[in-house]
């Protein structure tokens, strides 16, 4: 009788076993193949995570600090191979940003063309972690797009280094590689130049901040704002990225949108000031002197300090909504104008631009500018950053140029997440709407034959901050778009809109986890 029970109760206990469906894997971006095994692995305490190679010595750490937000307790790192554990190795036949991940019931294995590689294998391990398990599974991933950016705004609201470390950690979990950080604009000079102190000590200080919507409001705080980072602090953050295998670009605005360096040193405008840091949004109508050789110097300058902190091969240099009012009355923008032979000031923007260009590539380094530079024309070589819309950067890549597309109608996600933005609570956004399936949709070959695509880099979310002062609300309104961003980057080809809601749901579960904020109208229907 005895014995029967126990078969019984075998027999149940396997039936159970069986029926228990195997969790279903759900990652973003979507691999480019996820084959389902039977079973798990179980990760539990003390589990251990081992490399084959000194150089992924810190992909293994970050494995294990993501291991104990997932509430493995003790994860160990050691520089052998673990077999019975997690297992990351350099595998030198794949391509620089390719991996495979293999889950079995004894542990997982990541294999990668570089770190950085076998770092997008341990975020997609993140993501399949469920109850301390891991479903087994045979994943194949590599990204479609060589860039894959977000930009974050910090000239007109400032975000401590904490702050920007945790945008790169989200950049990082959505296996973005580009941080694009404008640090200068009217509002706000945010990075420590030694040899010219007044534009942190002047030029980062803006006497009040605009309240409500600057199209309808006139009334202002009353109270200084500023902030900095000094060069310490701007080295730790291109470290902390880099160990996330996420190259930093910095971003000078010039000629326009640079009230804050006029306003430290007003000998840099055409009217010689006196300049105040703006206070309001938009842009001003004092910019740069394209005229005048101390302008080039003072540039130069800057970059050079620049270029020590930010090894990146791209340097940004803005070059958007630059009015031209003050150099059309500037003598000697006008006499620029006549020695260069430049036909209008467009020309003239293209002459300051190409000449900051080629001082970059003479120190090693590329441009990036805004689509505006193809008004007055850009070098085949700059790389053009087409946020207007895509018509700049489709005329771009028909001409050869290489481009990153960021248009503001798919892209910015300063704008509203909704139809409604009253009705659905909304906070005050600088205007327009960018559901996230708007963003999802977006088709970033469009117009575009083969060859011409191939001049596509990549795509890029932005951050800009007028509306956004603090990183609860940068949060908010960064995710879960981010995440339609990322696939679109990473698996352009073949997106299904709902498969893609349904997969959110293992992403949401990780916001939760690691305590981001995130708008959940898509979880709730709203668009
Ligand atoms: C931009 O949004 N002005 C680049
Ligand atoms: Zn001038």
């Amino acid at each position: 009788m005895q014995r029967i029970l126990i078969l019984v109760a075998v027999l149940l206990l396997s039936a159970a076993c069986a029926a228990a469906p195997q969790p279903e894997i759900h990652v973003i971006p979507r691999p480019v193949s996820v084959v389902p095994g039977d079973g798990t692995f179980r990760i539990g305490r003390g589990c251990k995570i081992g490399y084959d190679d000194p150089s992924l010595q810190s992909v293994a750490a970050l494995c294990a600090g993501y291991l104990a937000d997932a509430g493995v307790r003790k994860p160990v790192v050691t520089d052998k191979p673990v077999h019975k554990g997690i297992d990351l190795q350099l595998d030198g036949t794949f391509p620089d940003e390719e991996y495979t991940l293999s889950a079995t019931p004894k542990g997982v294995l990541i294999c990668g063309g570089s770190p950085r590689a076998v770092l997008y294998g341990v975020q997609t391990l993140r993501q399949m972690i469920g109850g301390g398990r891991v479903p087994v599974a045979e994943v194949r991933d590599k990204p479609f797009f060589g860039y894959r950016g977000a930009m974050f705004d910090v000239a007109r609201y400032f975000y401590p280094v904490e702050d920007v470390k945790r945008f790169i950690d989200i950049m990082a979990l959505h296996k973005l590689n580009t941080f694009h950080w404008h640090l200068t604009d009217d509002q706000g000079w945010r990075i420590e130049i030694k040899r010219y102190p007044e534009l942190t000590r002047v030029g980062s200080v803006r006497k009040e901040t605009l309240i409500g919507h600057y199209k309808t409001s006139d009334e202002y705080d009353g109270t200084p704002y500023g902030g900095y980072y000094t060069q310490d602090e701007i080295r730790e953050v291109v470290a902390y990225a880099a160990e996330r295998c996420i190259d930093v670009i910095p971003e000078i605005e010039l000629p326009g949108h640079s009230m804050a360096a006029l306003a430290s040193y007003p000998w840099l405008g055409c009217t010689q000031g006196p300049y105040e840091v703006r206070t309001t949004w938009f842009y001003s109508s004092d910019v740069l002197c394209a005229g005048r050789e101390t302008t080039f110097e003072f540039l130069e300058n800057v970059l050079s300090e620049v270029l020590e902190l930010f090894p990146s091969k791209y340097i940004h240099v803005g070059g958007d909504e630059c009015p031209k009012v003050r150099w059309e009355k500037c003598p000697d923008c006008q006499r620029r104008m006549r020695q260069e032979g430049l036909k209008d000031e467009n020309a003239l923007q293209s002459y300051f631009v190409c000449r900051i260009e080629e001082w970059l590539h003479a120190h090693g380094r590329e441009m990036i500018g805004w689509d505006e530079l193809l008004e007055g024309g850009v070098t085949p070589s700059t790389i053009v950053m087409s946020w207007r819309g895509t018509e700049g950067g489709i005329k771009a890549a028909k001409s050869g140029n290489r481009v990153i597309m960021s248009p503001r109608f798919y892209f910015y996600l300063d704008y509203y997440q909704t139809s409604d933005p009253e009705k659905n609570g909304e906070r005050l956004a600088i205007g327009r709407n960018v559901p996230i399936r708007k963003l999802y949709g977006y088709d970033p070959f469009d117009r575009l034959d083969e060859a011409q695509a191939r001049n596509i880099l990549g795509v890029q979310a932005n951050l800009w901050t007028e509306y956004i002062a603090t990183m609860d609300h940068a949060e908010y309104m960064l995710l879960p778009r981010l995440a339609a961003m990322s696939e679109v980057a990473w698996a352009p080809e073949g997106r299904d809109y709902d498969d893609f809601v349904r997969r959110l749901g293992t992403l949401r579960g990780l916001y939760d986890r690691a305590g981001y904020r995130y708008a959940d109208f898509v979880f709730r229907g709203i668009e």
